[in-house]
């Protein structure tokens, strides 16, 4: 939520902000603004309420020369509507200091009194906090150790960067449960929320710590902890290059990244399979012994990130035979869960920094459980702070609608149970080289399942008024059926509901009148009969009360025609395996009943991509 951006360098400042906003902008799009030190040597600050494109049609009118400092925010609003005030920089009430933020300050009440009755321009807690510096600057005539000060007395959440007019050349940034990085260049340094903000310009890239402040001039990055002490550092290389997180081509992010499922998926398997069976080297350090004494699992994660937990908590299951739970990140610590030195929590998040994931991570790892986290982003807080991480290697997921995430955090679960599985002698050899034999043979079924595209916009241009839609699915379709709905929601703002097929008659088929369009995920009548025949039956209930059927079948499934109006063909595969390909017409619907209703597939209302607020 918010990205945040800063470059110290002899480059085009403006230049480098902007394409490192571009590129963060998916973190939040209500306003976007920038500070830079001008040809005077001044602060000058841009900023406008709406997407980039807003600020960037007001420096085209309103340009900027800048010296060699700024900084740079995208906003999604917590404290203040998104308006042209509420947008950031913030100044100091001196106009020397510019300041910008993501997170919360809670105590902002507090600081808003101690500064009197100075008028602020803005309702946020950034401003006061941007005043409240500015004057610990003047008081102390020094950036880093005003910065220091001010930063020990917020409370909340926050990554801050602030840069003043008479320290040209140099950033101070600072995070507290808020994510940070630096990126390293030859005369040139750079900040962002995540490295998206300077991939383009360097690959090389320092985690900054929780509770540490990074000071960056053109020649020299050092770290600090809140009391000044030095804090060393390592960086890593970024995996993925800047062209990995263009649109290249395609109309939108989402659709670059439901078709780029089939590699993504591959590239997540490469390297974990060997002799017939999965080997994990990231599990393998915690020790087989540890592994064997896993009694349970709680699988912690927010939105489609949870129902891919959903999804791998049957294979799970059925593969290392520990029972597996799913529990909402944000509701996990409030229940005092039950948990003891055998449980392992196994964290999901693309993101590696939402808050409410990150949160409950922490209290498991005070309740000393093994944590495990599964994510997409290379040395994200979550990751840095579990005992073990199992990368997804999607490459970065652009689009706030996650899809190319999803199927491979599926993926990297499985994984996850075969290893496990294998280590605790649950898995027979057999069952284990068909799992594998599954992965070997997915990239190519996936792209069949890409490859419905075309069929399903035509389903979402004459669906192009429906109001509401529903989806059924049991077993492993039922969490399927929940991101059907979340996807369409999220995206094409249609109510939307996936529902346990057989839960149905239950309630919910008290919805079905006549033309209610319901998406119905049937499993294999090959590889699940029982479920397959069941499934059959409850569609056979919904058309009679007048829905209209759009079933998800393996191809040479005919039980289904008669009763449905449309049928999607996806190719074979074992019943663990149907979900990662039954989801994709899904994600295609969504994203064309969006486009079909002229709204912004990337860029929902109200979202941002990586929630770092509780
Ligand atoms: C929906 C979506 C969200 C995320 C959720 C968790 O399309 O993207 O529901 O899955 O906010 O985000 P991460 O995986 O970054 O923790």
């Amino acid at each position: 939520m918010c990205g945040i951006v800063g470059y110290v360098g002899p480059n085009d400042t403006v230049d480098a902000l902007i394409s490192g906003l571009r590129r963060l902008e998916y973190r939040g799009y209500d306003s976007a603004g920038i500070a830079v030190t001008d040809a005077e040597g001044e602060i000058s600050v841009r900023k406008r309420s709406g997407k980039l494109a807003r600020l960037e049609e007001l420096l085209e009118v309103n340009p900027v020369v800048a010296g060699s400092t700024g900084i740079g925010h995208t906003r999604w609003a917590t404290h203040g509507g998104p308006t042209d005030a509420n947008a950031h920089p913030h100044l100091g009430d001196d106009g020397k200091l510019a300041l910008i933020h993501n997170g919360i300050v809670e105590n902002f009440a507090d600081l808003r009194a101690e500064l009197g009755d100075v008028e602020l321009s803005s309702e946020t807690d950034t401003e006061v906090v941007a005043v409240l510096l500015g004057r610990e600057v003047a008081a102390t005539g020094d950036l880093e150790t005003a910065f220091r000060n001010v930063v020990r007395r917020l409370e909340g959440t926050f990554t801050l960067l602030a840069m003043h007019r008479d320290e040209p050349g140099k950033i101070v940034s600072a995070r507290h449960h808020s994510p940070l990085v630096v990126g390293l260049g030859e005369g040139e340094n750079f900040l962002g929320s995540d490295v998206a903000a300077f991939v383009s310009s360097t690959r090389r890239a320092v985690a900054v710590d929780e509770d540490n402040i990074a000071i960056i001039t053109p020649d020299e990055v050092r770290i600090v902890d809140f009391d000044g002490a030095p804090v060393e550092f390592a960086e890593f290389e970024v995996e993925w290059n800047a062209d990995a997180a263009d649109k290249g081509g395609w109309s939108s992010f989402m659709a670059k990244e439901i078709n780029e499922q089939p590699e993504s998926v591959e590239n997540t398997v490469r390297g974990r399979i060997s002799g017939g069976g999965v080997v994990i080297p990231e599990l393998a350090e915690l020790g087989d012994e540890r592994l064997r004494s896993i009694d349970r699992i709680i699988i912690i994660a927010c939105g489609t990130a949870s129902y891919a937990g959903q999804v791998a908590a049957y294979a799970i299951e059925q593969w290392a035979r520990i029972p597996v739970e799913v529990q909402l990140s944000h509701e996990f610590r409030y229940r005092d869960p039950v948990l003891s030195d055998r449980t392992m929590v196994i964290s999901v998040s693309q993101s590696g920094e939402t808050m409410d994931t990150l949160m409950a991570v922490k209290y498991a790892i005070e309740r000393g459980v093994t944590t495990v986290s599964v994510c997409n982003t290379q040395s994200a807080t979550i990751p840095r702070e579990s005992d073990a991480a199992v990368y997804t290697h999607a490459g970065p997921e652009v689009a706030v609608a996650s899809t190319k995430a999803f199927t491979a955090q599926i993926t990297a679960l499985y994984l996850v149970g075969l290893h496990l599985g294998r280590v605790r002698g649950t898995i027979s050899a057999e069952e284990s080289a068909q799992a594998v034999a599954q992965f070997e043979e997915l990239p190519a079924k996936l792209r069949e399942a890409v490859d419905t595209h075309e069929q399903v916009a035509q389903l979402a241009h004459w669906m192009a008024d429906t109001r509401s839609v529903l989806f059924l699915g049991r077993h492993v379709g039922f969490p399927i059926a929940l991101e059907g709905a979340l996807k369409l929601k999220e995206i094409a703002y249609i109510h939307a509901e996936g529902f346990a097929a057989g839960e149905l008659k239950h309630g919910p088929i008290a919805l079905i009148d006549h033309g209610q369009p319901v998406f119905v995920l049937v499993p294999s009548p090959r590889t699940a009969p029982l479920m397959h025949s069941k499934v059959v039956s409850n569609i056979q209930e919904i058309r009679a009360r007048g829905a209209r059927v759009i079933a998800i079948v393996e191809k040479g499934d005919t039980a289904v025609l008669p009763y449905a109006d449309d049928v999607i063909r996806l190719p074979l595969a074992d019943a663990l395996f149907e979900p990662l390909l039954q989801v994709i017409p899904l994600q295609w619907f969504a994203l064309e009943l969006s486009t079909v209703k002229g709204l912004d597939v990337d860029q929902p209302r109200n979202l941002a991509k990586s929630v770092t607020v509780e």
